[in-house]
């Protein structure tokens, strides 16, 4: 999936345009997840805002003290809910979600987006080898922005 992932990658298009082809690939490549897509960070205005996604509809902005994206931004780290349920911080885009993973992506030490996958299979991201390959993506996205 990796492989696939960056080949499909082209840094002489548009950033927009890789992360929604990058979104959609993801989309129709992990099994059982109902939403993935990216946050955008604007630090001016203190927000992540919505940027390429499959799935339903979502929330067009996130503070940084809110939800697992911002606690993802806030601590510059990934993060893994079995059961969003359990979770205060969880925004629920969709009744239909039980888990969710977040990764951030860091350029110059700085969280300039994230990529948020939701799933409504509980515990769904404990694949070590798939999680890795992910984190290995949002890796090579830094040299987009
Ligand atoms: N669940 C996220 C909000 C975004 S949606 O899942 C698409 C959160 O708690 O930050």
């Amino acid at each position: 999936m990796k492989k696939e992932a960056i080949s499909l990658l082209d840094k002489n298009y548009p950033l927009v345009s890789n992360l929604a082809n990058l979104a959609s690939f993801l989309y129709s490549s992990l099994p059982s997840i109902n939403w993935v897509g990216f946050y955008l960070v604007d630090k001016k205005k203190g927000y992540l805002y919505l940027g390429p996604f499959m799935g339903p509809v979502a929330c067009y902005m996130i503070p940084f003290n809110k939800g697992i994206c911002g606690r993802s931004c806030r601590n510059k780290e990934v993060i893994i809910i079995d059961d969003v349920h359990l979770d205060k911080e969880h925004i629920a885009c969709s009744s239909l979600t039980n888990s969710e993973m977040v990764i951030p992506i860091i350029k110059n030490n700085e969280v300039v987006a994230l990529l948020d996958i939701d799933s409504p299979i509980l515990s769904r991201f404990i694949n070590k080898e798939e999680n890795e390959e992910l984190i290995d993506i949002c890796k090579y996205l830094e040299g987009l922005f």
